[in-house]
């Protein structure tokens, strides 16, 4: 029996983690849930940590970890949420971060012509390096004299093993989006991987865009893409315009990945959304298809489906929370895609 690693987090994130588990639940997957309800800023402000070694030691030998999502406006944005996303990400190598995006239904696109609204493509986020690698400093903090210096890390192993991955999900192409006319020793080193890479997949359909061209391009015509593969913090940025072509932060699923080891972390792009926390009120879309994505990760790529099945049906229906013009609270939405489930 597989166990699974659950951290509901802060604000939305245990509103939309529970429905979340109870789609898990009714897929019957071989699996247990090992629940880390004190891993949240609670912790962290009367500790000082808020993932300790111990939670590392439940959570290594985990194939999966769901998490629901951390932040809190107490605590400010970087140590603290870095301190649980970022430690998790490194001490579990996860160097892919895959973010697929559809679009349910074509009332939720914010696109003018209908013919470019199918939206159905994968952002593969390198994970690990990048501009987010923590390399850096500044002096003279403060003054009026600061320098700051934040590092692009790129490194030959973690550029060519992530392009492996985007190709290896490829179902027609795959588009390398870069800044390598700008940014040019990270820019040539990914480019020199690219090509190695193309050699290893010769059947792959490939192209190449730069990043300003690439959100061009996305937010005109998303349908030109199938899978696009980037780094850590160009996909940050493109994987939340395709989520607001495909529907919104409220339906974005994203899966961090080590396909060496076969470990994963599911978790909704959104945050811990202080705004709306405690209004019921949250979508739990986004949760719930990450928990498609974990099913798939654990081998069951039928019921992903089925997943990915009610929530459409849920969405073409309408019962579905106010973010998508719906007027359903978080339980009750997540109550829709249960019957969707149970009628399929
Ligand atoms: P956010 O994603 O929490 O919220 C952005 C906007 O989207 C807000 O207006 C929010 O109400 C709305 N929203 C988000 N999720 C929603 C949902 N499921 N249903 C309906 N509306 C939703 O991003 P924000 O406000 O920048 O960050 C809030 C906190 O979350 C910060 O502390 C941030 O550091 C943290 N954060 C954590 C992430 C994670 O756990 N993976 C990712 C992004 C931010
Ligand atoms: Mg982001």
């Amino acid at each position: 029996m597989t166990t699974i690693a659950v951290i509901p987090g802060d604000g939305i994130g245990p509103e939309v983690t529970a429905p979340a588990l109870d789609v898990l639940d009714a897929l019957g997957l071989d699996a247990r849930t090992d629940v880390l309800g004190h891993v949240n800023a609670d912790t962290y402000l009367r500790t000082g940590q808020a993932l300790s070694e111990a939670d590392l030691d439940r959570i290594r030998p985990c194939r999966a970890t769901l998490l629901g999502a951390v932040g809190d406006p107490r605590l400010g944005d970087t140590a603290y949420v870095r301190s649980i996303l970022t430690t998790l990400r490194l001490e579990l190598d996860l160097y892919v971060n895959y973010r697929p995006v559809k679009l349910w239904h074509d009332r939720l696109s914010p696109l003018r012509e209908p013919s470019r609204r199918a939206v159905d493509c994968v952002i593969v986020r390198e994970n690990t390096e990048g501009l987010y690698s923590g390399v850096g400093g500044s002096t003279r903090t403060g003054t009026d004299h600061e320098i700051a210096m934040d590092v692009d890390l790129s490194t030959h192993q973690g550029v060519a093993r992530v392009l492996d991955f985007a190709f290896s999900v490829a179902r027609t192409s795959v588009c390398l989006v870069d800044k390598a006319n700008a940014v040019r020793n990270g820019g040539q080193l990914w480019q020199r991987c690219w090509r190695a890479a193309q050699d290893r997949h010769p059947h792959v359909a490939t192209s190449h865009l730069y990043v300003d061209a690439a959100a061009m391009r996305l937010a005109t015509d998303p349908t030109a893409f199938d899978v696009i593969v980037t780094n850590n913090s160009y996909g940050d940025i493109l994987s939340d315009l395709t989520a607001a072509l495909a529907g919104g932060i409220g339906v974005a699923a994203s899966a961090n990945l080590n396909p060496t080891t076969g470990q994963g972390l599911f978790e909704p792009v959104h945050g811990s959304a202080p705004d709306i926390a405690g209004a019921g009120t949250a979508n739990p879309l986004a949760a719930i298809l990450s928990v498609a994505l974990l099913a798939e990760h654990l081998g069951r790529a039928d019921q992903a489906e089925r997943v990915r099945g009610a929530v459409a049906a849920a969405v073409a229906r309408g019962h579905v929370t106010p973010d998508l013009g719906g007027s359903l609270g978080t339980k009750e939405a997540g109550a829709a895609v249960l019957a969707e489930l149970a009628r399929a």
